[in-house]
């Protein structure tokens, strides 16, 4: 895998493999890899020609500059497991090359990004708009994947290539859970072995809402509840937010029809535990 810190070094990269009609697929990371990532990393293969990931930790996308001074990662581990993935090529850049001095354009996706983890983390999503739509126009891939975990992340960028006729093809990267059911993040490891424990209602009641889903309850406050009635099983449990939605608008609905899902949040010693399901 080589490694290229500059868009001038990558774009000199993957142009003649362009020119020789060689298809790009790109997946970014803020780093800090679990199997979440590398799945998508792994997806890659079946789909283009020149696997591409970045690693850049992009400042404009925490609201709490204290969190982005805490997101530490391990470029040196995190380059180890995309080269054993296969990956052709990693751009790790520098905060100066994203953002260098007289910086000031912004990406916004005004409705999908406002409720939710918007609401809660106001400039967030404008932060993730904008730098993938650099990354994007660094690496020019011909498709990119996202992760369904950070659902609301996905159907905006869905929404920004589309609204701007950006020609890439957005693929969804499944949800990776461990085997006990709790999806996958690196805010996992800040969990105690009991608060790992009481994760698993978030996950077990979100598995209940699809069972009763499949068996035919159509009503979203009912489905709602099966997993706020999970979740309140922890010790002091704290619910963000336990909602179904339109897939492509998160607009809230009362009876689920076409493709909806269950958007869940829920704390967990204090770390914001972010899942969802698709209800199908
Ligand atoms: O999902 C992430 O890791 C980040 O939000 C992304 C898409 C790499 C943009 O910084």
């Amino acid at each position: 895998m080589k490694t290229y810190e500059t868009v001038k070094d990558l774009q000199s990269a993957l142009q003649p493999l362009r020119t020789n009609g060689m298809s790009v697929g790109f997946v970014p990371t803020m780093g800090a890899l679990h199997d979440g990532h590398l799945s998508l990393a792994r997806t890659l293969k079946d789909h283009c020609h020149v696997r591409v990931c970045s690693i850049f930790v992009n400042p404009t996308q925490f609201n709490d500059p204290k969190d982005y001074q805490a997101y530490k990662i391990n470029l040196e581990q995190d380059k180890k497991l995309l080269g054993q993935e296969g990956v052709d090529i990693l751009f790790a850049p520098s905060a100066e090359e994203m953002y260098p001095t007289g910086f000031q354009s912004k990406v916004m996706v005004s409705e999908v990004s406002k409720p939710f983890e918007g609401a809660l983390r106001p400039g967030h999503f404008e932060g993730v708009a904008t730098v993938v739509m650099m990354l994007f126009n660094a690496v020019r891939p011909d498709l990119a994947i996202f992760g369904e975990k950070d659902f609301q992340q996905l159907a905006l960028l869905e929404r920004m290539v589309l609204d701007l006729k950006m020609n890439i093809q957005i693929i969804r990267g499944a949800l990776v859970r461990d085997s006990d059911g709790l999806a996958l993040s690196s805010r996992n490891a800040r969990l105690s072995r009991d608060g790992r424990q009481h994760a698993l209602l978030i996950s077990q009641g979100l598995f209940a809402a699809r069972e009763a889903f499949r068996k035919g309850e159509r009503r979203s406050e009912a489905l709602e509840n099966l997993v706020r009635a999970s979740i309140s099983e922890m010790p002091a449990p704290i619910i963000d937010y336990a909602t179904v939605v339109d897939e492509a608008t998160l607009v809230p609905v009362e009876e689920v029809s076409g493709a909806c899902r269950m958007l869940v949040v829920a704390r967990v010693e204090g770390v914001r535990l972010l899942d969802n399901i698709a209800l199908d």
